[in-house]
């Protein structure tokens, strides 16, 4: 396996297509317009600096990972010839079924069809084309060029030796992938969401403001980063989409996603990527807590 399609360039996808550039593997990065595709390229770009600089890579290797890296505008263009596609696309059940119904026409039958959806259900999206057994959940973490995780989710349809080429593919690339089965938000997120979910309605209920809920549980729980940082990081619109479909899909209020969550996602405060969620990322405010509402 050499040639591989990421479509969709932005946190995720510029961070799939670097990892596997970085490995050698020429990827076509496929995204809907070229303002994306720069500003995934521009990311790209700035993470290789950052590793030239620490010294964890050379120029020259920042030079040939992005030469490694083909952009297009066009699904058809993007995919021919390659042997792994792995979307990674808005968080949106309709959108992504629509792109794999453009994959089962334009890809060859032995294409591995690999999503990175941290919550759609695996087997709903192998039912839109016509190899089902072919497709599967290759969920990276964020950020994908540090984080070692890969969880790998095996649709009801998932062939045995689908889910092995995509294990051992993860340990080429340095990860550790980890086998689960298609239910919704798999493992990861099942048990992370809640939690995300629960310091958004603390924060709501005004036990305590942003900088506290973060504080107890990176101080008292030994977590890297709180709760409500980390839901900038991944962003409140995916935060959203995926406490609605585990909501959906198991038809348990206990997932139902907290107002303040869905409010900040309508107002457009969906973390790092628009600048403001819990915190401002503004240059001149470099991460500082947002208190507009809740202290
Ligand atoms: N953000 C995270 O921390 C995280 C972690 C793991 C998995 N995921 C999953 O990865 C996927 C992408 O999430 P993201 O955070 O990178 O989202 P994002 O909003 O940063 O990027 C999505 C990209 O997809 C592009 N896109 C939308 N429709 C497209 C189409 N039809 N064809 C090509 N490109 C299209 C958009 O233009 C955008 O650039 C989602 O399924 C999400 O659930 C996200």
């Amino acid at each position: 396996m050499k040639n591989i399609a990421v479509i969709g360039a932005g946190t995720m996808g510029n961070g799939i297509a670097h990892t596997f550039a970085q490995s050698g593997f020429t990827v076509k990065l496929i995204d809907l317009s070229e303002k994306s595709l720069d500003k995934g390229m521009a990311t790209i770009a700035g993470n290789l600096d950052r590793m030239v600089a620490k010294g964890a890579i050379s120029e020259e290797d920042k030079l040939k990972t992005i030469g490694n890296i083909i952009t297009y505008t066009d699904i058809k263009d993007g995919v021919v010839g390659v042997d792994l596609v792995i979307e990674a696309a808005t968080e949106n059940v309709d959108l992504k079924l629509n792109i794999f119904r453009q994959l089962n026409e334009a890809c060859s039958h032995d294409t591995i069809l690999a999503t990175n959806t941290s919550s759609i259900s695996i087997t709903q999206i192998g039912a839109v084309v016509s190899h089902p057994e072919r497709v599967i959940g290759m969920h990276f973490m964020n950020p994908v060029p540090i984080m070692k995780l890969v969880e790998i989710i095996r649709g009801y349809n998932t062939a045995d030796d689908v889910t092995k080429t995509i294990m051992d593919l993860s340990e080429k690339l340095g990860k550790v992938p980890v086998e689960v089965n298609d239910y919704p938000g798999f493992v990861a997120n099942r048990i992370l969401m809640p939690m995300i979910n629960e310091s958004i309605e603390t924060l709501y209920n005004g036990v305590a403001g942003v900088y506290e809920i973060d504080t107890v549980m990176k101080l008292g729980m030994a977590h890297p980063m709180g709760p409500l940082q980390l839901a900038d990081f991944i962003g409140l619109d995916v935060c959203l989409a995926i406490l609605n479909v585990m909501s959906d899909g198991f038809k348990n209020p206990k997932y139902a996603p907290c107002p303040l969550l869905v409010n900040m996602v309508r107002a457009g405060k969906l973390g790092v990527k628009t600048g403001e969620g819990f915190y401002d990322y503004s240059e001149s405010k470099k991460a500082e807590k947002v208190s507009k509402q809740f202290k």
